[in-house]
């Protein structure tokens, strides 16, 4: 999988050298390219920015820029792979798991962070014409820009690329993974030393019961789910719960 990251902060994104990411790209499995938009300035303050148009606070990111790094990276008349351009912003459609997936079956994501209100919207209005665009909130909050955006989208869909996870189970499951459930939340977990501080492991993990300890991870879940999010818990298809599951 190929990824282009557009940013007037290049430097933002040195964490994807190290962990995970890092070591997929070292192993070839994802193949990060962080650009400067200051690139595709032409005047001597390299300006990426000026007022709205209509009035207001703050500074709009200018359209030329932008246009010529998308025309750079992605020529128009190219179109063998066609990249999918990821614009974050809080006004976008919320990032879920399903999207990350989806996202972790592309050949090619080309994501571009704005900064300040946002970058003018003809540029992706323009873009659309040619590839597909997404405009992806993370959360109901606002950041100051989209670069720590992206590193949280790159780095939910860059550990479902196949092969970046040694272990393939672990995906499964994940809190809101695809399957049965797909809104459980995971439970608590626990590792060595049995007795840490005089808390003891729940017995149950240690008995060598696979069914129940798989029982004992279910209810844990659904209490975990019920008290964190009750909006998930509301939206449980009963079809789904089993007696045992209700008395949780
Ligand atoms: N840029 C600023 N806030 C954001 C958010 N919540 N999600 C995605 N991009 C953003």
């Amino acid at each position: 999988m190929r990824l282009d990251i557009i940013s007037i902060f290049p430097g933002y994104f040195a964490p994807l050298e190290i962990s995970l990411l890092g070591k997929a790209r070292r192993r070839g499995l994802i193949d990060v390219h962080v650009h400067d938009l200051r690139e595709w300035t032409h005047d001597r303050h390299r300006t990426v920015d000026d007022t709205p148009y209509g009035g207001g606070p703050g500074m709009v990111m200018k359209p030329d820029p932008w246009g010529e790094a998308l025309d750079t990276l992605a020529p128009p008349a190219s179109p063998d792979v066609v990249p999918r351009l990821i614009v974050p912003t809080p006004s976008g459609r919320p990032f879920t798991q399903a999207m990350a997936a989806e996202l972790a079956a592309e050949p090619w994501l080309i994501f571009a962070c704005g900064r300040y209100e946002g970058i003018d919207a003809r540029v992706v209005e323009e873009a659309r014409t040619r590839m597909r665009v997404d405009e992806v909130g993370i959360g109901d909050y606002v950041l100051a820009g989209g670069e720590s955006a992206v590193l949280v989208i790159v780095e939910a869909v860059g550990r479902l690329v196949p092969g970046v996870l040694g272990n393939a189970d672990s995906v499964v499951d994940d809190s809101f993974a695809p399957g049965a459930m797909e809104t459980l939340l995971e439970g608590p977990v626990y590792t060595k030393p049995p007795v840490w501080r005089d808390r003891a492991v729940p017995e149950i993990l240690l008995s060598g019961d696979h069914g129940a300890i798989a029982r004992w991870r279910r209810d844990q879940a659904l209490r975990r789910t019920v008290a964190n999010r009750p909006d998930l818990a509301a939206a449980f298809d009963p079809a789904q719960l089993d007696d045992r599951d209700r008395r949780v």
